[in-house]
């Protein structure tokens, strides 16, 4: 069994990353770190906290991230986030509050610690912005070579971005970060826009989990048809909402739902293309290639494991 953290900017797919992280028994979630993106870092650990109890799970702990970019002193959410996931992140839906705090530790320091303790059985899925992993390695080198693996969200190779047509949310967020974590030596694996605009939902689906008539169900179905509504306005070609964030979780356990490019990446910091994420023309003759960039992948069986594992968790 793998141990997984999570580091989310909870968020609507970020809720649906938990779900499918909790209901996959292959990994033992051993931990949140929270970062600021959809939401600011004290209200994504909120959620995130809010969520786990609501699923049964109250005995994950929640760690707060760092608050802002690596280049910034403060960060403000942009609207189209507050559209897309509803100010509260959420969706406008109230989600009953956890009894229990966050963690005294920081995220940045459980991080370093789990890297220690549990090595090549770690697994860290960031579906937020890089600023928690790239302070990590920064304080501590070593766990580069510690850490099993690193399936993130975030990047596009093979089609524009989501922000400008050079870059994606979570990149775009913290390109500098992002760049520490392309270009170390981590064992590093890129869940982008090119395989995450493929995985889409409908309500369809959500409508089975109403029909549950539990609270997780209906609670999850209000909050994820937030999502679709608002996938309507701004990417009405979609045809659904985009499980961007589940599919990094699902990536992680199951590498083969995807087909990967290998190859040495880094990501623009400055000019008209800040925020790319790129092959790095300075390592292209380097024998060992770090990332795998996921370019294509098995739509239908991550929707059927999806729906299957999510209904079930919701049934309990
Ligand atoms: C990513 O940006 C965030 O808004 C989503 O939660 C997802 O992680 C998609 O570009
Ligand atoms: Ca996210």
């Amino acid at each position: 069994q793998y141990k997984m953290i999570l580091d989310l900017d909870t968020g609507i797919d970020d809720a649906l990353a938990i779900a499918y992280a909790l209901a996959t028994p292959e990994c033992d979630l051993i931990g949140i770190v929270s970062s600021y993106g959809n939401v600011l870092v004290e209200r994504a650990a909120q959620n995130s906290l809010n969520l786990l109890e609501m699923l049964g799970h109250p005995e994950v702990p929640v760690f707060k991230g760092l608050a802002h970019s690596s280049t910034t002193d403060s960060f403000e959410v942009m609207p189209i986030s507050a559209q897309i996931h509803g100010v509260n992140g959420v969706g406008e839906v109230e989600v009953k509050k956890a009894a229990r705090p966050v963690e005294t530790m920081s995220g940045v320091d459980f991080f370093i610690q789990a890297a220690h303790k549990y090595k090549e059985n770690l697994i860290i899925v960031p579906t937020g912005p890089l600023t928690n992993l790239a302070a990590a390695i920064q304080k501590d080198p070593a766990i580069v070579d510690l850490i099993g693996n690193v399936t993130l969200m975030g990047g596009a190779l093979t089609v524009p971005g989501n922000v400008t047509p050079a870059t994606e949310a979570n990149i775009n967020q913290d390109p500098a970060a992002a760049d520490v974590v392309f270009r170390s030596n981590l064992n590093l694996t890129m869940v982008g826009l090119d395989v995450t605009t493929r995985t889409l939902l409908t309500t369809k689906e959500t409508q089975t989990w109403r029909d549950l008539k539990t609270v997780a169900g209906e609670k999850y179905a209000d909050i994820v048809d937030y999502y679709i509504d608002a996938y309507k306005v701004t990417s009405p070609h979609l045809g659904g909402c985009a499980l961007h964030d589940p599919l990094a979780v699902a990536v992680a356990v199951e590498p083969d739902l995807v087909s990967t490019l290998s190859l040495n990446m880094k990501v623009e910091t400055e000019g008209p293309t800040v925020g790319r994420t790129i092959g790095d023309q300075t390592r292209i003759n380097e024998p060992a290639l770090h990332t795998k960039a996921a370019v294509n992948v098995d739509k239908k069986r991550f929707l059927t494991e999806f729906m299957e594992k999510l209904t079930q968790l919701f049934q309990a």
